[in-house]
């Protein structure tokens, strides 16, 4: 990986509803610490909606500008990162043209979300050439922006993978050019006697012996070489590796632990399940679902004892109390010390805590759309300069420069 690539964090939501507290604690909090420390792209994966509901796609227009609302209310900066929707960078579907050229059928087909979306959404007719080619235009989005790095949830790692593969079959495919060997000799020579000797000698170390940290030391040194054209510099990582030259790079994913966050009803959070709590519901509303939330069947009385650890509600204090009020929460129903409205009342006031700078910060959004498209039109035009940089390199690679 590049140290450019290393540096570039990519990740894609689908619009397909508000953003709950399931979301918040597993995806968007990940985000914002990432947006600290990477140049991230976040976008608004609306053609991957598409895949699935073209025949009503009224929810992802709608959706978009809510779900980027939300991003801002969460406290995604937009001036520490790009935030775009997918189809105003159409970049992407040119290189996924591209890509499925050299796609064989077989990876696609072979991906575990293609047969199991199918079977899930059985209601929608899924046996369309465009949602085969679903986890393809996903591999597009990372490599358009050669980013390194990849936030998703387990169910998204196959995609990853299978980026990682289209990546390698495209280099090898379109980084070796017949006369590779003298250009990269031409390349090593124009880094002067003493980085040539360098990069021989850690080129030989790590396709000899397999050392690592040749190879570390190795692509340091070439980040290092300010005055190499782009086309030598990436003919030199591959010489380096021992492949062609490297003009896709291939990504990682950076595994996001999965939400622990509990529904209303005990289940994970989640739309299908009808239990969640959306990041800018009313707070009268919110009150009320939790107060209404089931608990341990056993306590029908004030004064029947319960179980915790049959309640969902406990699950809640185990995201939002500290040891010392989960202890309380046990004594208190275990012997029916406090009623369940005692016992509730401090998650309705911490998720009210939670949520109410979110709700502030939307607010400014809410009440001035034009801000969020301002952001999202200056997040593309950045996307679409790097994005158009990567298929320039792309088309002369395949030789569609004319
Ligand atoms: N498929 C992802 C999901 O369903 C969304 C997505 C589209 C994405 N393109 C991406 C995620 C690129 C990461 C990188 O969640
Ligand atoms: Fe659940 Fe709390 Fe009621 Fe016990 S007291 S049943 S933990 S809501």
């Amino acid at each position: 990986m590049t140290s450019e690539s290393k540096n570039r964090v990519l990740s894609g939501m689908r619009p397909t509803g508000r953003l709950h507290l399931g979301h918040y604690h597993g995806v968007l909090k990940n985000w914002l610490n990432l947006q600290h420390e990477y140049e991230c792209y976040f976008f608004v994966a609306d053609w991957h909606a598409l895949t699935t509901h073209y025949e009503d796609p009224r929810i992802i227009g709608a959706s978009t500008m809510e779900m980027v609302i939300d991003w801002l209310a969460a406290g995604v900066n937009p001036a520490d990162v790009r935030l775009f929707v997918q189809s105003e960078v159409p970049q992407h579907a040119e290189l996924h043209l591209l890509l499925s050229m050299v796609t064989p059928l077989g990876w696609l087909e072979r991906v575990p979300s293609y047969k199991d979306q199918q079977e899930k959404l059985r209601e929608r007719d899924l046996a369309t050439y465009g949602f085969l080619g679903y986890p393809l235009l996903q591999s597009a989005d990372i490599l358009i922006y050669k980013a390194g790095l990849v936030p998703v949830g387990e169910d998204q790692v196959a995609h990853v993978e299978l980026t990682r593969e289209v990546a390698r079959r495209f280099n090898h495919l379109y980084g070796r050019e017949p006369d590779f060997e003298e250009k990269a000799d031409a390349a090593i020579r124009k880094m002067g006697k003493k980085n040539a000797r360098l990069y021989r000698e850690l080129r030989k170390r790590y396709q000899e012996q397999g050392d690592q940290e040749a190879l570390e030391v190795g692509r340091a040194l070439l980040e290092g070489q300010g005055n190499l054209a782009l086309g030598d510099r990436e003919r030199l990582y591959g010489y380096l590796e021992g492949s062609g030259r490297i003009i896709l790079p291939e990504p990682q994913a950076l595994l996001t632990p999965a939400s622990k966050m509990p529904g209303l009803d005990g289940q994970k959070m989640s739309k299908s399940y009808g239990n969640t709590i959306a990041l800018r519901d009313d707070p009268a509303d919110i009150e009320q679902k939790l107060r209404t939330m089931p608990t341990d069947p056993a306590r029908v009385r004030r004064d029947d004892p319960g179980n915790p650890d049959l309640c969902p509600v406990f699950q809640l204090h185990e995201v939002y109390s500290d040891e010392h009020r989960q202890k309380w929460v046990r004594e208190g129903c275990t012997s029916a010390g406090i009623g369940c409205l005692d016992c509730k009342q401090p998650i309705v006031d911490a998720v009210l805590g939670e949520l109410a700078p979110i709700r502030e910060r939307a607010r400014e959004f809410e009440e001035d759309p034009q801000l969020v498209r301002n952001i999202l039109r200056e997040g593309a035009e950045a996307a679409r300069d790097v994005a158009d940089q990567t298929m320039d390199e792309v088309r002369s690679a395949i030789g569609l420069k004319y």
